[in-house]
């Protein structure tokens, strides 16, 4: 059984398809349109909710923390113990609730499809934020598309709403709801299951481990940002599966004086504010990843786990000699992470071996990293470049250059290191390396680049690194666009 509330109403369910989203049981099970399915691929925010969950703050004060997500790319099993917030709940005693008065006021909504999307999002900012601030703004709605309204009176909406926060029927609540979701605490592995599909939820890594022994065959689930498009998306069914969300071990950051160990569920969102404290760029890189919604759910582990060869973050990590802690049974080995991608899709994995958490070296302070992509926000990389180098009296000691997008798998450049260790810093070696990297790639065509822009822009991006270091007050890294 899982439960959690539903607003304020406890839900108890087993037997329940684990293959149904949230967004499905809210229209089909309850009843409740009001979200709505636009692209059921996590790409255009209609289907946003809130979740809130219990969360100690760095008082130590007990609070819930509410953050929005995709409810099409969200199994139901991931409520397990959590409290699920959509728009119906919103308007109280007759009256709108804020964030849609400020909506209505600023004429945020046409045709209004996206608009129960919007207002979700906007709640989460409301609650996540002290005061108007329009680069939060523009974080939190980047993951909502709207096509007749334009955007210009919802974000003058956002800030009228972070102005104007008056307490509402969350905040009058919000002690009785934590007292509920404390009550309803889960203490044993949670399972929903329908006939022969089900889905497990447990609480320990040990747990997990017994449980992928026993269920070889299952998936693993951890965000659902990527694994849920297979049900979505390619209308597969997902026999069996195993929730890692509700396993805290695995959701914890342990910051050591030479490392972060950051442990593989830990959600994207979580992640930010320790790496980007470490390695600005990555921080800079995770703010451009997907959206917010896709963030809030989406983990480092799954980012590793899909294996893509245009995932972002594994590039980075690669560059900067991260390793993986892989469990199975009793057993835990680390490995590389640029030893754990084999080929396309093909990985070190072992049958029922899971990650466990990833280990980043710090203090590499000549780390940087390029995020090529069509647009700003929510978009997948062409080419992703990450830069490592040691470099002492002019001379280069230690060169680890890694890309994503440029190959099967995302992978170090060989030749293009082995062009720069030993030689002295200047543009001539940088651009035996640049010929190099030609060596190293060939790279597809596809609808986001064809291979000969691949290629220049892994070779400009390593101009580009050159330039940044020789004069570092040139911030040119931000983006650089198809
Ligand atoms: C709209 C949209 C935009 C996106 N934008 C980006 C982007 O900009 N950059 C980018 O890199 N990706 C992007 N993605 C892809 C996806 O969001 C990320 O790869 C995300 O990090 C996946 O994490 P998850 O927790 O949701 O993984 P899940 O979907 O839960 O799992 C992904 C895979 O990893 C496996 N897995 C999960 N946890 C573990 C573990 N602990 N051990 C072993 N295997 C595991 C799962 O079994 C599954 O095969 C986007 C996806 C969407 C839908
Ligand atoms: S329906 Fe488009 S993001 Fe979920
Ligand atoms: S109001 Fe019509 S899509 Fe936004």
């Amino acid at each position: 059984m899982i439960q959690f509330l539903l607003n304020q109403e406890l839900r108890s369910e087993h037997a329940l398809d684990p293959n149904l989203t949230v967004l499905n049981y809210l229209r089909e099970h309850l009843g409740k349109s009001g979200t709505k399915e636009g692209c059921a691929s996590g790409d255009c925010g209609a289907c946003t909710v809130v979740v809130g969950e219990l969360h100690t703050d760095d008082q130590g004060a007990e609070q819930i923390r509410y953050r929005s997500l995709n409810s099409c790319l969200t199994f139901v099993s991931s409520l397990h113990g959590k409290q699920l917030i959509s728009v119906e709940d919103l308007k109280h005693q007759g009256q709108l609730h804020s964030v849609q008065q400020a909506m209505v006021e600023c004429h945020g909504s046409q045709c209004g499809f996206c608009t129960p999307g919007f207002v979700m999002s906007l709640f989460a900012l409301q609650k996540n934020s002290d005061a108007p601030d329009s680069q939060k703004a523009h974080e939190a709605l980047a993951g909502n598309l709207c096509r007749c309204t334009g955007y210009r009176p919802i974000l003058a909406a956002a800030e009228q709403a972070c102005c104007n926060k008056p307490q509402d029927q969350f905040d009058s609540r919000q002690a009785e709801t934590i007292a509920r979701l404390k009550a309803i605490a889960p203490t044993q592995t949670g399972e929903l299951n329908s006939g022969d599909k089900r889905c497990l939820v447990p609480l320990t890594v040990t747990d997990l481990a017994d449980l992928y022994d026993a269920y070889p065959q299952a998936r693993l689930l951890a965000g659902g940002t990527d694994l849920a498009l297979e049900v979505t998306q390619f209308h597969r069914t997902l026999p069996v599966m195993i929730y890692v969300g509700n396993i805290e071990e695995m959701k914890r950051i342990d910051d050591f004086d030479d490392r972060l160990e950051i442990g593989a569920a830990t959600a994207l969102s979580d992640c930010y504010t320790a790496l980007h404290h470490e390695y600005p760029d990555f921080g800079e890189l995770l703010h451009r990843f997907a959206s917010l919604q896709i963030r809030n759910q989406g983990t480092l582990g799954g980012n590793i786990g899909n294996a893509s060869p245009i995932g972002d973050s594994p590039p980075l990590l690669i560059a900067l000699g991260a390793q993986i802690v892989l469990c199975k049974g009793e057993t835990r080995r680390t490995l590389a992470l640029e030893d754990y991608f084999i080929d396309y899709r093909v990985t070190a994995r072992q049958d029922s071996e899971f990650i466990e958490k990833i280990i980043v070296p710090k203090g590499h302070t000549l780390f940087r990293a390029y995020k090529v992509s069509k647009r700003l926000d929510d978009d997948i990389s062409a080419v992703c470049a990450a830069f490592n180098l040691k470099i002492e009296n002019g001379v280069i000691n230690e060169a680890r250059v890694a890309f994503g997008g440029m190959a099967a798998t995302p992978k170090r450049a060989k030749s293009c290191e082995a062009a720069l260790v030993g030689a002295t810093w200047n543009s001539a070696t940088v651009e035996k390396a640049c010929a190099a990297l030609a060596e190293d790639f060939t790279p597809l065509s596809d609808f986001r680049a064809s291979k000969e822009y691949r290629l220049l822009s892994a070779q400009n991006l390593l101009r580009k690194y050159f330039i940044e270091l020789q004069t570092p007050h040139i911030e040119t890294r931000v983006t650089a666009y198809v």
